[in-house]
């Protein structure tokens, strides 16, 4: 608590701020300032002394501390408890464990690295060290389980809003929950529902983007921020806009105005008005995509006139 105070004091601060000062206004002594410091330089925090001066705090950790996350957000419920890992199987799991222990909505589960991260349809997640944003948030929503994919939605939508604000870059989406940056991926987000035939106990939300990946560690055709915008993205500044961006969105679902999402949706969507071929484990079907429905299903007319609502499955664009 102490390291956050002395961060938070050297933040109201453009430049040196004197030891003695700090050690009268949070009452310890300097040997305790000297100490919290070196905490600090030690958590990534790069910060300069100069005798006569004090200390100055020249550039933040490149980390998702929850305490940088929470600065300056003024979420009333999405990441109000924030649960920090350096290193997770899958944050999927720790939400699961954690909501079923009764963890409150909203709470958020980060991961600077994953060695098991989970893609959908059984795939995996590369989720390199303090390169990517990996991210479970846990809703309990008033929603019918069959409504809940307008929740893939909402985070969809909201991380385009969130890399237009904080990257100014155009991100789209590619139904069901692909986001994409000039056709190539940039994230993907895995939805994971807890609930009876008629009653929803929680829902997972389960978010990967590529940031400052590595081109290296990158699969065939997907993509990072980085690699588009040519230069390193500050995670943590992206990460709040995002979380600002989901409760907003999430107001909307709770206020039962669903309709705005789905328009805000089709505006950054790429799969509306194309001819696709729908990958489900049980049947593959061609057509094109003309709509999203309220519940989130894709409709999809086929050669024969016929229109099929998709509710599950992976899309290809057909040239
Ligand atoms: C996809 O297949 O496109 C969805 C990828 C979702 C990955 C995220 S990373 C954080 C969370 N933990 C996981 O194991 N998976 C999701």
């Amino acid at each position: 608590m102490l390291n956050e105070e002395i961060l938070h004091f050297f933040k109201k601060r453009a430049g040196y701020v004197p030891g003695k000062e700090i050690s009268r206004c949070l009452k310890i002594s300097r040997a305790a300032i000297w100490k919290h410091i070196h905490e600090l330089k030690d958590l990534g925090y790069d910060i300069t002394s100069v005798p006569h001066l004090g200390y100055k705090l020249t550039s933040l950790a490149d980390r998702l501390f929850p305490w940088e996350i929470k600065y300056h957000l003024k979420n009333k419920l999405i990441g109000k408890v924030i649960h920090y890992y350096q290193a997770l199987g899958s944050t999927m799991e720790e939400a699961e464990q954690l909501a079923l222990s009764g963890a409150a909505e909203g709470t958020l589960i980060i991961a600077e690295g994953q060695t098991k991260g989970r893609g959908r349809m059984g795939r995996t997640w590369i989720s390199p060290k303090y390169q990517g944003i990996y991210f479970s948030l846990i809703l309990r929503p008033q929603l019918l389980p069959g409504s809940t994919p307008i929740l893939t939605l909402l985070a969809a939508v909201s991380i385009c809003e969130a890399i237009g604000q904080a990257c100014e870059l155009e991100a789209r989406i590619k139904w069901p929950n692909d986001i994409l940056i000039q056709d190539r991926k940039l994230g993907g987000i895995l939805t994971e529902l807890s609930a009876e035939i008629d009653l929803t106990h929680f829902v997972v939300l389960g978010v990967g983007l590529n940031v400052n990946n590595n081109t290296k560690t990158l699969v065939n055709g997907a993509t990072s921020l980085k690699q588009e915008k040519k230069e390193a993205v500050n995670r943590i500044i992206l990460l709040q806009e995002i979380l600002h961006a989901l409760e907003k969105n999430y107001l909307l679902i709770e206020k039962k105005s669903n309709s705005k999402i789905i328009d805000k949706w089709r505006v950054f969507s790429t799969t509306l008005g194309k001819r696709i071929k729908v990958i489900s484990s049980k049947r593959h079907l061609e057509g094109e995509a003309i709509d999203i429905d309220i519940d989130g299903g894709l409709l999809l007319r086929r050669d024969s006139g016929l229109i099929e609502k998709i509710m599950a499955g992976d899309v290809v664009y057909c040239r």
